[in-house]
């Protein structure tokens, strides 16, 4: 996950860990040959922005998700920001959305001219109930960010319900989760006017370099943002609304045409993963000790994350050992100074508490049977007493 271009730099710096927390090499290794081939491609017709690449992984992309379309766009954090912008409602309106996530989630909807109004996470969960978005629901609420942490599909049932009741609009950040699947056993980022895609690497689906989508049903709405990602260009030059430059290379849509028919095979083998994490683990399950994520159906383990108030003796037990983990996220975002003027906002104390009781373990397709093996070793050492 991105969840920070710092967090990699950090990891970049210390020896390398002997269980990596994720190694996109061994998952691109297997399909180097398609890989270089569709790089080939792209060099040889040399229609490097947009065009036919770009077009050809759209169709594909909704078709997975069972939308009516995707709009290709350059990083998760644009989809959003385009997302909000095509919306195109009034300045100050306020969006609710989880104080626990990557600041991209908030900061779009600033960026958009909005206001994020941050509601606390449940007590035992990684996401905001229904209820509290009810109860946070005021005057200049125009909707609500429903954010599928670490692949864990959001229940949007009852969140798509409230905004139809109250005329708001439902967006979901799906960023991690591509591949999740909601109650009904659909994509998650159908339930609102439109879901928004990250491909940074690390993702569930890694582009590799930056991209991002925006898809759904609302095709008036995905026409908006295909205006937006081009200055908002209607016709040859002419602008029916500002925009930015929200587009996705060629090559990364080249690229992402190749690993997207192996999408279905590493959410498997991320819910392998979490699956044995479970097994193993739950004998040490005990709230002053270790709470494991909640196994929701449809997970797609982008991370899998288990909450310890001895997170940072765990952490330090990890790397000792030589194993990857890191803390996603250390800072909730009601406390993150560049939103300070965006949301004062007094404590939420079930976002904080998470910030400082999580760790993620690898649970990426590439991790081996050997190395998770000993990670949950160190786990079970680490807090046997
Ligand atoms: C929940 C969430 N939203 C949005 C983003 C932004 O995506 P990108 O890094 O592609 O801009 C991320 C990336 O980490 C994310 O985790």
């Amino acid at each position: 996950m991105s969840a920070a271009a710092g967090t990699h730099a950090q990891a970049a710096n210390r020896a390398p860990a002997q269980v990596p927390f994720f190694d996109p090499r061994r998952l691109l290794a297997p399909h180097d040959a398609a890989l270089q081939a569709a790089f080939a491609r792209v060099l040889q017709h040399a229609v490097f922005v947009l065009g036919p690449e770009v077009a050809a992984f759209e169709q594909a992309l909704a078709s997975s998700l069972g939308a009516r379309r995707a709009v290709g766009v350059s990083s998760g954090s644009d989809a959003l920001l385009a997302t909000f912008m095509a919306l195109r409602l009034p300045t100050g309106a306020e969006i609710l959305c989880t104080p626990f996530t990557f600041i991209a989630s908030a900061s779009s909807i600033v960026r958009a001219g909005l206001r994020p109004v941050f509601v606390d996470l449940s007590a035992e969960g990684f996401l905001p109930t229904a209820e509290a978005f009810e109860r946070a629901w005021g005057n200049r609420t125009a909707g609500i960010l429903a954010v599928h942490l670490y692949g864990e599909p959001a229940d949007c049932d009852p969140l798509a319900a409230l905004c139809k009741a109250r005329g708001g609009v439902l967006i979901e950040d799906c960023a991690q989760a591509i591949g999740a699947r909601d109650a009904q056993g659909r994509s998650v980022g159908l339930s609102g006017r439109a879901g928004t895609l990250s491909f940074f690497p690390a993702k569930n689906l890694g582009a590799l370099g930056d991209g991002g989508a925006v898809f759904g049903d609302d095709l008036d709405l995905l026409a908006a943002v295909e205006r937006l990602r081009q200055h908002g260009r209607a016709g040859r030059d002419v602008f029916s609304a500002l925009g930015g430059n929200f587009r996705l290379d060629a090559l990364q849509a080249a690229l992402l045409q190749v690993l997207l028919p192996v999408l279905p095979s590493w959410i498997a083998a991320r819910q392998r993963n979490a699956a044995t994490y479970l097994e193993a683990l739950r004998p040490l399950h005990d709230a002053e000790r270790l709470i494991l994520p909640t196994a929701t159906p449809g997970h797609a383990w982008n991370q899998f994350t288990l909450r310890t108030p001895r997170r940072d003796a765990l952490a330090q037990a990890l790397t000792a050992a030589g194993i990857g983990s890191a803390v996603y996220y250390t800072v909730p975002l009601h406390r993150c100074p560049a939103l300070a003027d965006a949301m004062p906002q007094a404590a939420l104390p079930h976002a904080e508490r998470a910030a400082a009781e999580v760790l993620s373990l690898p649970v990426y397709p590439g991790l081996r049977a050997d190395e998770q093996a000993r990670v949950i070793e160190v786990v079970q050492a680490a807090l046997a007493c």
